[in-house]
């Protein structure tokens, strides 16, 4: 029988990956063998990897690949994706493809302003609280001078302070809703910081305010943290031709591709079941540019999503619409990136992912994440509405199954081969294997 264990933190990595393996796995030798095969020979490397983390066992591999010739605003970009799908890279690929000799990606920042918040308790008159606050708003800036100095340097800092009454909500509960320019950084820690000393100003002065009763004195704040959604840190993508130039598939009239387009996008406007694949599409694009750039998928996918649902339903990311003959295509997105500061510095890959976009600003990482997301959800749409998607998935899972079936090098290149005419299914795939074993 398994028990729990104490402090397990404290043990070595030797000894954690002994208690593990031997306490939840079948074969605990094997198992220490594949954890190892992933460490880094590098000793100094895998010390790095193994720090960023509590209770590191290995190293967790996703490919890394590139989605070249993305031309955003007449720039041309090789970008770099970590994902685990067979097909996302390819599709992206080939959208920006499609796209290079449309005139590529345009992209405008519409916004870059990052939110926090203090949630507190108040019980009392909520017009004194707005006098307190008020008079209180210039300390609750000085106090956090020394926090801001340097950011302010570079032309960031604290943008607004406002007091929120939430009362309507939720009982005797107000924010101070707090905005931020953080440039280039994430801003994570610069924003908590900077929360954290607006709480501690807030009840102390609260304490001393002598237009406060007893029980108004006594502010409780609940929690200071950053928000993850930034519906004002927005970036527009978007990509345009004439009808007739939309097609390279004799299969299908460009009028009649352009409308299906703009029917895909409708649907997943007004239907929340479809729009979730939708925006799922889009976000294959978005977090493995994410992934590889070292920021923070987690924030950037609640931020997005919340940001989906702004007008009280889930809906589409994209838009797309034909007027005069131009077929138009764009995504406003919300994403607070970062390109100094937290993995961006650490990281080996990550610098190298970095450099390969030309070292961009924070606002041109933004650019070129929408970008990347817009084409994603194109290459998607696109065969959706004509060939389906099955067909290129397949192509691409086709040596995921073969690698499952072992299948040797020379044997991979002959059923590439075998599947360029006939269709690719699961099941097909291992009777060719099967057969090509018996000749
Ligand atoms: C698969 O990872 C993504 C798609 O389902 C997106 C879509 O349906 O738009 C192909």
């Amino acid at each position: 029988m398994i028990t729990p264990i104490q402090g397990f933190s404290k043990l070595t990595k030797e000894e954690k990956i002994n208690w593990i393996t031997e306490n939840y796995t079948k074969n605990s030798a094997h198992t220490k063998e594949v954890l190892k095969v992933y460490w880094n020979s590098d000793t100094k490397l895998q010390k790095l990897h193994d720090e960023f983390i509590e209770n590191t066992i290995s190293n967790y591999y996703l490919p890394l690949g590139i989605a070249p010739n993305f031309l955003i605003n007449n720039k041309l970009y090789a970008v770099p994706m970590a994902i685990e799908e067979s097909s996302v890279v390819a599709a992206a690929s080939k959208a920006a493809k499609f796209w290079l000799s449309r005139g590529g990606f345009k992209t405008t920042i519409l916004g870059t302003e990052k939110v926090g918040q203090v949630h507190f308790i108040f019980k009392g008159d909520s017009k004194k609280l707005e006098s307190f606050f008020n008079s209180i708003k210039p300390l609750l800036i000085s106090d956090s001078n020394e926090l801001t100095t340097s950011m302010k340097k570079r032309g960031g800092g604290i943008s607004k302070i406002e007091l929120r009454n939430k009362t309507a909500d939720l009982a005797n509960y107000y924010q101070l809703h707090c905005t931020f320019e953080t440039l280039d950084a994430m801003g994570a820690n610069f924003i908590n910081s900077c929360l954290e000393q607006f709480a501690i100003t807030l009840k102390r002065e609260a304490l001393l305010y002598s237009d406060f009763s007893n029980t108004e004195k006594n502010i409780e704040v609940v929690m200071s943290i950053l928000s993850n959604y930034v519906p004002n840190c927005i970036v527009r993508a978007e990509v345009s031709c004439k009808v007739e130039e939309l097609n390279e598939d004799a299969n299908i009239k460009s009028s009649q591709l352009a409308e299906k387009l703009v029917q895909a996008v409708t649907i997943a406007k007004v239907e929340p079941y479809r729009a979730v694949t939708h925006n799922k599409g889009i976000m294959n694009g978005i977090d493995s540019v994410i992934l590889a750039t070292g920021n923070d998928f987690r924030a950037i996918e609640a931020g997005i999503h919340a940001y989906a649902s702004r007008n009280g339903a889930y809906s589409s990311l994209t838009d797309a619409s034909i007027e005069n003959g131009i077929f138009r295509f764009w995504i406003d997105i919300p994403l607070a990136l970062g390109t100094v500061g937290g993995l961006t510095n650490l990281h080996p890959l990550v610098k190298v992912a970095l450099e390969i976009l030309q070292k961009p600003s924070a606002k041109e990482l933004m650019q070129i994440v929408a970008a990347t997301g817009l084409a994603q959800n194109f290459a998607a749409l696109r065969s959706l509405v004509t060939t389906g998607i099955q067909e290129g998935h397949m192509k691409m899972h086709l040596l995921n199954i073969l690698n499952q079936l072992g299948a040797t090098d020379k044997e991979k290149q002959l059923l590439t081969t075998h599947f360029k005419t006939n269709t690719v299914t699961h099941s097909a795939v291992v009777t060719a294997y099967n057969n090509l074993k018996n000749d």
